[in-house]
């Protein structure tokens, strides 16, 4: 029998189409696909996540502005319906961007079913925090999540470390190394 995690965040590896930048001055910012390997759409939107979706329950999901449609589109895709905006991260550094400098990345929140029971009603909506490894995001966001939820199964997808509490895959994830996500999730079921 499979495990229904209750909760689930995910930071997915977006594809960028333009995903270096000239900057004034002509240096090139670098992009996702400099760092690590990147998935295509249809990709994140076959996942097998039925394999570990509860009946009932919760799907963060990290996205930036321009990737915010298809956040919501994979959302839909997973089974979940939107909800809100949980958390708005202020990087405290801006990235280049073509109608303004960007400084903020987000993560939605959707529901299936019913919420995990509510222990904290005051957690801020706003976290910062200044960013540190490229794409590396504040543990302050799952820090709310741990505050504000009763102990129910927790995932992290595209992970890079590992958290207590938490199952953490990745490909650059210490527990699960080179593993390929889709796969995982097929034996999970
Ligand atoms: C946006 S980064 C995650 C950053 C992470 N949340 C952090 O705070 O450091 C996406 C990660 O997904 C990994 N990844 C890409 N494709 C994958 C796949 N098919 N299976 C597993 N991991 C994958 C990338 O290598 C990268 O480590």
């Amino acid at each position: 029998m499979s495990v229904e995690y209750s909760i689930i965040i995910a930071d997915p590896p977006w594809p960028y189409t333009s995903d270096r930048m000239v900057l004034q001055g002509g240096t090139v910012a670098e992009g996702a696909s400099d760092h690590y390997s990147t998935m295509s759409m249809a990709d994140l939107c076959a996942l097998p996540i039925s394999h570990v979706r509860p009946r009932n329950g919760l799907l963060y999901l990290w996205t930036t502005g321009p990737k915010m449609a298809e956040a919501l589109e994979l959302m839909r895709a997973w089974g979940y319906k939107y909800s809100t905006i949980a958390y708005v991260w202020d990087k405290g550094h801006s990235n280049p961007g073509y109608y303004t400098c960007s400084v903020t990345e987000f993560v939605l929140v959707g529901k299936r079913g019913k919420a995990p029971r509510r222990l904290l009603t005051n957690e801020r909506q706003l976290i910062s925090e200044r960013r540190r490894r490229h794409s590396q995001k504040p543990e302050a966001v799952q820090d709310s999540i741990d505050r504000m939820w009763e102990d129910v199964p927790r995932l992290e997808l595209f992970a890079r470390r590992d958290r207590p509490g938490w199952t953490c895959v990745g490909n650059e994830c210490p527990s699960t190394e080179g593993i390929d996500i889709a796969d995982w999730l097929r034996k999970a079921g």
